[in-house]
C-alpha cells in the first residue's frame, strides 16, 4: 500500500449553476473523491459565468451545501468586471481568463480586456489562462508588462512547452499544467465514426507535440485533470461541446505510467500536490492523505463512475493501480469505491485559516 498526500486539481469544471445535467458540485466532487482528491479548483465558466458578486455566490452556497472535498472558485474575467473581479479576489481560487474561443462565454478578444484585468487583479493572488499558440507568446509579454505572474492552463503543442521552457530560462515568472488526455493521446485517438468524442480545447494533437510534452516533463509544474464533462448525447450530437471528463481517470493513467516506469512518484507527488499547493497558495490540510494499492491491474469503464457525463475517452484502458481509501481531516471519507463524506463536508479553501 503507497501513502500519498491529498492529491489537488487546479482545473475542473463542475456545471453549477445552468447546466447540472452535465454535473452539479455533489457529482462533481463525488468524482473528484473518488479519483484520490481532497482539493478541487472549480471554473468560471458555468451559466451564467462566475464573474460578480452574485454568480460567486450562487456558486458559493451550492458549493458549501453539496462539497465532498475542499474547493476554490475562479473568477472569470469579462469585458467589463476587472474592478469586480479585483474586489472578489481574497475570496477566488484565482483570476480565469479565456484568451482564446472554448466552451462557454468567456472568450476575451480584445486586447483591452487583457490589460483591464492584468492592471487590476491584486499580485499576490494567481491568475490562470487558456492562451494557445500566439496567445500563449501575447500573455507572456503582457504578464512581463504588467509584472503579474500566470499560470498557463493545459498546455499541449510543442510550440507552447517550448515557449515556455525559454520564458522560465529568462526568469519569466510563468507556470503551467497539462492535462492526461495531451499526454496519453494523440489526434490518431479521435473516433472515425463519432469524431465528437474526441472534440477538446487544445484539440488532440500530434504524436510529435505529445513527445515533446514527455521530453519537456521538467518544464510541467501540475498535472490538471480539465475535467470538462458534457453528456455522451451532446458528444455524439451534430455539434459536439468540447471537453473530457478526467477526474476518475487521471490518478490511474499517471499511476499506471508509474508502473510502466515512464514517471516516478515523486514527479506526481510534485505535479498533483506541492506544485498545486505552491501556485495557488493553498492550504495545508490537516490529517489529510489517500491510500493506493499499486498492484492491483483493471480496466477503465464508465460505468461505476460518480460523474454525471456517463462516459470516458479512457474507455477499456488497461491500468495498474487502484485507489483505497480517502482520509480528510481523520475521517475516511472513501474507502473501496464507496463514498463515505456527507455532502457539505468540503470547504472553501480560501476561508480554511492558513496556520492549520
Ligand atoms: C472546457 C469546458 O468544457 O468547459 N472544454 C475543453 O475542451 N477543455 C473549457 C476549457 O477548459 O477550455
Ligand atoms: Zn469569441
Ligand atoms: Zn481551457
Ligand atoms: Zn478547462
Amino acid at each position: 500500500m503507497i501513502k500519498l498526500p491529498g492529491l489537488i486539481d487546479p482545473h475542473v469544471h463542475l456545471r453549477e449553476p445552468g447546466a447540472t445535467h452535465k454535473e452539479d458540485w455533489a457529482s462533481g466532487t463525488q468524482s473528484g473523491l473518488a479519483g484520490g482528491y481532497t482539493i478541487l479548483l472549480a471554473m468560471p465558466n458555468t451559466d451564467p459565468p462566475i464573474a460578480d458578486e452574485y454568480s460567486y455566490s450562487i456558486a458559493a452556497t451550492a458549493a458549501n451545501k453539496k462539497s465532498y472535498i475542499d474547493f476554490g472558485i475562479f473568477i472569470g474575467a469579462g469585458k467589463d468586471n476587472a474592478l469586480t473581479a479585483a474586489d472578489l479576489a481574497p475570496r477566488a481560487a484565482g483570476l480565469k481568463m479565456y484568451l482564446d474561443q472554448t466552451y462557454g462565454p468567456l472568450h476575451l478578444e480584445n486586447l483591452t480586456f487583457w490589460q483591464q484585468h492584468l492592471k487590476n487583479w491584486p499580485v499576490d493572488y494567481p491568475i490562470a489562462v487558456h492562451a494557445e499558440r500566439r496567445s500563449l507568446a501575447a500573455i507572456l509579454f503582457m504578464s512581463v508588462l504588467y509584472n503579474k505572474p500566470v499560470h498557463i492552463c493545459h498546455v499541449a503543442r510543442k510550440e507552447e512547452i517550448l515557449l515556455i521552457k525559454d520564458a522560465k530560462e529568462k526568469g519569466v515568472k510563468v507556470t503551467c499544467e497539462v492535462a492526461p488526455h495531451h499526454l496519453f493521446m494523440t489526434d490518431e485517438d479521435i473516433p472515425q465514426d463519432e469524431p465528437g468524442r474526441g472534440e477538446v480545447r487544445p484539440c488532440l494533437v500530434s504524436k510529435k507535440d505529445q513527445e515533446a510534452l514527455w521530453e519537456n516533463l521538467a518544464v510541467i509544474d501540475c498535472f490538471a485533470s480539465d475535467h470538462a464533462p458534457h453528456t455522451l448525447a451532446e458528444k455524439i450530437s451534430a455539434s459536439p461541446p468540447p471537453g473530457f471528463p478526467g477526474l476518475e481517470t487521471s490518478l490511474y493513467l499517471y499511476l499506471n505510467a508509474v508502473s510502466e516506469g515512464r514517471l516516478t512518484i515523486d514527479d506526481l507527488v510534485l505535479r498533483m500536490e506541492t506544485n498545486p499547493r505552491k501556485i495557488f497558495r493553498l492550504p495545508r490540510q490537516t490529517e489529510t492523505w489517500i491510500e493506493i494499492d499499486p498492484e492491483f491491474s483493471w480496466e477503465i469503464k464508465a460505468t461505476n463512475t460518480y460523474t454525471r457525463c456517463g462516459w470516458t475517452p479512457f474507455e477499456g484502458w488497461k491500468v495498474k493501480g487502484r485507489l483505497k481509501r480517502v482520509i480528510l481531516r481523520g475521517e475516511t471519507v472513501f474507502e473501496d469505491g464507496e463514498i463515505v463524506a456527507k455532502p457539505g463536508s468540503g470547504r472553501n479553501v480560501r476561508l480554511i485559516s492558513t496556520s492549520d
